[in-house]
């Protein structure tokens, strides 16, 4: 297919309201018209983290104007829109159906066709919106629930290579700022704490070092830190223990993406090696920094979104959205919200690492 696409993007499985006007030209080239987020993060600060009932009214009370601002921004109406995508999970699925049914009454009322958009698959393209980033690549999804390494070959076709068999890193960050006293979101607040201090003043457990997949754990850190978090009385040792923290976090991230490296690396005859670090947990520089060491280190070039596309984002899933029309794929108006929503299902349904009524990995 060949047309402008013109897509507006819904975005409403976590804790931000988020809508984007994206265009996508017929060679492939991505504009963004508008992009808007607005952040609950005031009303969930109160309770250290988000509370699903509270994140879906705040979604349905927002999401409409979010819409119209993000139109409004782009100098569009409805009218000029070719098609509308919105997040239909993995996520909270009460926050999550609020945005696919408004998407669902704007296809419906403009007659337009519909995406339900997997949100990782939006994480997965959002290195796409700030540069000329081809496929294929291999892609490290670290987030809030998320943190994967997987073989990216194109729209809709994923191939997971390692996922964490207990805690997201964002989760590991969030926790374990909680547990360390600073507000939400922990992540860059302990990203800031971390400024200046000594990383070797607190030894923390390395995990999975005997294992050779490119499988992540991160409870047996967060224990630890939350742990050593409670003798830490003075700044400096606040200060020594966050940037021992983020150390840790970003060195079992760099070990595991360089081991998928040398695996990717074999199958594509060395050949176009690309790799991309995406999610809330890629706006963090000292993180990215040290993945950008490891894929020059393994003859990869590196990638990663810019920083207003790293966290949740409305743009990335209109991106997807807009990808999947191009290939020819849209959704049913009856298109189901769902809570969980693995990228690569076979992958997930042979290894689960999240079993029914157990705690543990999101996906
Ligand atoms: O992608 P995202 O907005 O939402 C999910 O899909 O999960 O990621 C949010 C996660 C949170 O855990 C947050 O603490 C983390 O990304 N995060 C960071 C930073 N900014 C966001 N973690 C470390 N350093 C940061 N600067
Ligand atoms: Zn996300």
């Amino acid at each position: 297919m060949t047309e402008i696409l013109t897509v507006l993007g819904l975005e409403t499985s976590c804790d931000e309201t988020a809508a984007a006007v994206v265009r996508r030209h017929a060679d492939g080239r991505v504009e963004v018209l508008s992009s808007i987020v607005g952040s609950q993060i005031a009303e969930h600060a109160p309770y250290g983290g988000v509370v699903p009932e509270i994140a879906a009214r705040a979604h349905v009370e927002s999401v409409d104007a979010i819409a119209e601002a993000a139109l409004a921004e782009a100098g569009l109406t409805y009218a000029d829109l070719s098609g509308v995508a919105a997040t239909a999970g993995p996520g909270l699925v009460g926050g999550v159906m609020v945005g696919l049914s408004f998407g669902k009454a704007v296809a419906l009322a403009r007659g337009l066709p519909l995406v339900a958009v997997n949100h990782l698959e939006g994480h997965a393209v959002s290195a796409r919106l700030g540069a000329d980033l081809p496929y294929p690549f291999l892609l490290l999804l670290v987030s809030g629930g998320h943190c994967q390494l997987l073989s990216v070959d194109g729209i809709g076709a994923c191939r997971r290579l390692g996922t964490t068999i207990d805690d997201a890193a964002g989760e590991a960050f969030d926790k374990i700022a909680k547990a360390m006293g600073l507000p939400y979101p922990g992540g860059p607040a302990l990203e800031a704490m971390a400024e200046g201090g000594d990383a070797g003043a607190f030894q923390l457990p390395r995990m999975l070092l005997g294992r050779k997949d490119c499988d992540f754990s991160f409870s047996g850190l967060k224990t630890a830190a939350a742990r050593l978090a409670e003798g830490v009385t003075t700044d400096t040792q606040r200060r020594d223990l966050a940037a021992a923290v983020q150390t840790a976090i970003a060195g079992q991230l760099a070990e595991k993406s360089e081991r998928a490296m040398q695996a990717y690396a074999i199958e594509h005859e060395g050949r176009g090696l690309r790799f991309v670090v995406a999610g809330g947990v890629a706006a963090n520089r000292a993180v990215r920094a040290r993945l950008q060491d490891s894929a020059a280190r393994h003859g990869f070039s590196f990638a990663a979104p810019p920083l207003a596309y790293c966290t949740d984002n409305a743009a990335m899933i209109a991106l997807a959205g807009a990808e999947r029309l191009a290939a020819g794929i849209s959704d049913p108006l009856d298109a189901v919200a769902r809570p969980r929503w693995p990228l690569d299902e076979a992958a997930a349904n042979a290894s689960p690492t999240h079993k029914a009524g157990r705690k543990g990995a999101k996906a």
